[in-house]
């Protein structure tokens, strides 16, 4: 289980995280929404230890991620799969080189490389596209290729960070398959979106992160039941109270 207990960030003045506490149960997929600069990939990265936090800790499978040395977190990101928001493919690589890298670093064989390769592309089918360039590849597809990179290394957890953002209805309509897909593999799923539909799609928690903690977090339904006006103003997707108008400007 990930738990995440009264995570506090800043950046300089900017405090983003002010007490973030969640927990992440195992098999099932959950969601974290919130708007655009809130904090969901700040959280994604103090989870893996991309970063440190302030205060408060995240602990995966019972260890505190800012303890851990090289070594443990090398191990813990055997654990926990990434899928970046931006693909991040390195463009010079084929896609089967691109999944490569985490097996080898983790000492697999080459037999069992070539298999995770074709297996993991097969579950977000995309069936021989192993020679094929980054750039060759639609945007939807390298986020697949994204997943499929992760799901490789066979981790307990796979962090999704915007897995749908920019993309046409059906494909991440696609997306969201392969996440449930995963899950239904026995692997625990946390995804930060604001698409809201992915989030009820796949979700079977979802949380929302408000002004540097969590609003509320409950099932699907009971986040589409809400009463809480921030959350309801966030999930329907309606803008706050317009701002007044500059006094003067339009006499
Ligand atoms: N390395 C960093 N240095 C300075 N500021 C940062 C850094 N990383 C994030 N921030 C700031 O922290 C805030 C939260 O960023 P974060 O990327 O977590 O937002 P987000 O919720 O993922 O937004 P989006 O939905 O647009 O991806 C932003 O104001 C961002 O500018
Ligand atoms: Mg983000």
């Amino acid at each position: 289980m990930i738990v995440l207990d009264n995570l506090a960030k800043s950046f300089g003045s900017k405090q983003v995280l002010r007490g973030v506490s969640l927990e992440v149960p195992d098999g099932r997929n959950t969601v974290i929404i919130g708007p655009s600069g809130i904090g969901k990939s700040v959280t994604l990265k103090l989870i893996v230890g991309l970063i440190e936090p302030d205060g408060g800790a995240v602990e995966v499978d019972g260890e505190v991620v800012h303890q851990m040395d090289r070594r443990r977190l090398a191990e813990l990101r055997g654990r926990v799969g990434y899928v970046f928001q931006f693909a991040a493919l390195f463009d010079s690589m084929t896609v089967a080189e691109n999944i490569r890298l985490g097996l080898v670093k983790r000492g697999h064989g080459e037999d069992v490389i070539r298999e995770r390769i074709e297996e993991s592309l097969a579950v977000v089918d995309l069936p021989g596209v192993e020679d094929k360039y980054p750039a060759e590849l639609s945007g939807g597809m390298r986020k697949r290729v994204g997943i499929a990179r992760a799901i490789a290394l066979k981790p307990h957890y796979i962090l999704y960070d915007e897995p749908t953002t920019g993309l046409d209805p059906i494909t991440s309509a696609v997306m969201d398959q392969f996440m449930i897909r995963t899950r239904d593999l026995g692997v625990t799923g946390l995804v930060v979106t604001h698409d809201m539909r992915s989030a009820f799609s796949v979700g079977d928690r979802i949380a929302m992160l408000h002004e540097g903690s969590i609003r509320q977090v409950g099932t699907v339904g009971e986040i589409q039941a809400t009463e809480d006006p921030i959350v309801r103003q966030f999930i329907e997707g309606r803008p706050g109270p317009p701002a007044p108008a500059p006094a003067g400007r339009f006499e």
